[in-house]
């Protein structure tokens, strides 16, 4: 798929060279260093492996549904020993990879101590994967600017490799608690890790279709992804990187026009396979070469620009107008989504009433021909 190569993508985040600005999230596709391995092939810029934690334990069953586009997930670290990721590290970089080693203890000198053994193992980063909404209490560290702090603080004055901080979309204030993290002396923040979910429930058996609450990820929660880390990018100094619903390139410069420097993907990625990859760097490419953007920062934070406070809102009177491209007449979608009766059907063409359009702009988004516009009237 990739064919020549177009343009240079690399960047460097937090100080690291990368080929690219994509990296394959922690999960379950960075179990293991012949994964990250895999990752690396596949494509990806850097890999954050699989949360490291002192004290192991056996995975779940089952432990993933999907349903639609999301996925819930009540899988929590990883099944290998501090000591086995040793090797794991090691086998991932002599294949080249940029390993980011996503890490998370209950003390902050417990978190420091695995971050000076990971570092020492070959890590070139660490990302503290404090963020997941399930299993052991850690609300009180990832909603608790105070503890994220003490926690960052710990690790950043113990190693000399760049700490990262996953943030959580579980708390009412995603900003302040990156200006925690950056105030500590985080390198960067990433966001987001999943947010809590009951995915649904078997109504015969009267069951959550998995035991407990977990993390939702996948395409529905990217629009909660792209927001956090907007509102990051305008809080703090320090660069962003976007997670959460990201399948194709069209995506990962959603979120860099919000202001991610980089991106993570993880449920595309199990979902649509590590090949996946390849095709969103090259569209990637592709498109940054056909807009001559010669270089991220060209697009970096671009609608930040013109994302307004909800004060800042005019009211002007737009309604909305048909444009006659409508290809199939007996769709309907755009009259039944009409709020305010507005929009007509004929045989032969759509209409809206001026008079009863309030411009809510709901028909643009709705019709599959984009046949709508707003106009002023
Ligand atoms: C099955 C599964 C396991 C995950 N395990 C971890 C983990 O060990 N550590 C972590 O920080 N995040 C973990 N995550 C969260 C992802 O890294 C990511 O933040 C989240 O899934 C949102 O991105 P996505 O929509 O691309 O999946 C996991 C996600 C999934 C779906």
């Amino acid at each position: 798929m990739r064919g020549e190569t177009y343009m240079d993508l690399a960047v460097d985040f937090m100080g690291l060279k990368l080929k690219n600005p994509i990296m394959v999230a922690a999960g379950p596709l960075t179990a293991t260093g012949e994964m990250l391995r895999q990752a690396v092939e596949a494509g990806a810029g850097a890999v954050v492996t699989k949360t490291i934690v002192n004290e192991i334990r056996p995975k779940v069953r089952p432990r993933l549904a999907a349903l639609g586009e999301g996925m819930q997930n009540i899988e929590l670290y990883t099944e290998f020993s501090l000591e086995a990721w040793e090797h794991e590290i090691r086998y991932a970089k002599s294949h080249g990879a940029v390993i980011i080693a996503n890490i998370l203890a209950h003390t902050p000198s417990e978190m420091a101590d695995i971050a000076l053994r990971v570092e020492k193992f070959g890590a070139d980063a660490i990302e503290l994967g404090v963020a997941c909404p399930h299993g052991e209490g850690l609300e009180g560290l990832f909603a608790d600017p105070a503890q994220l702090y003490s926690f960052t603080k710990s690790v950043v004055q113990r190693v000399n490799i760049p700490v990262m901080v996953k943030l959580s979309p579980n708390v009412t204030n995603m900003a302040k608690m990156a200006m925690s993290a950056e105030q500590a002396g985080a390198s960067a923040v990433s966001a987001i890790d999943t947010v809590r979910a009951i995915i649904g429930v078997d109504l015969e058996s009267g069951r959550p279709l998995l035991s407990t609450y977990g993390g939702y990820s996948g395409p529905p929660v990217r629009p909660i992804g792209l927001a956090a880390v907007a509102l990051i990018s305008q809080a703090a100094k320090i660069p962003v990187c976007g997670i959460g619903g990201i399948s194709n390139s069209h995506h990962v410069l959603e979120y860099m026009m919000l202001g991610a420097s980089t991106v993570q993907l993880c449920t595309s990625l199990i979902l649509n396979g590590l090949d996946s990859l390849s095709k969103i760097i090259h569209d990637l490419e592709t498109w940054l070469m056909q807009h001559n953007v010669a270089d991220f920062g060209q697009i970096r934070g671009k609608a930040l620009q013109s994302l307004k406070s909800f004060e800042e809102i005019k009211v002007e009177p737009y309604v909305a107008k048909a444009l006659q491209g409508c290809s199939d007449l007996s769709c309907n979608l755009c009259v039944r989504g009409c709020i305010y009766k507005a929009v007509h059907k004929s045989k032969f063409k759509v209409t809206v009433d001026q008079n009863l359009c309030t411009g809510c702009g709901l028909c643009l988004s709705v019709c599959p021909d984009k046949a709508f516009v707003l106009e002023w009237k």
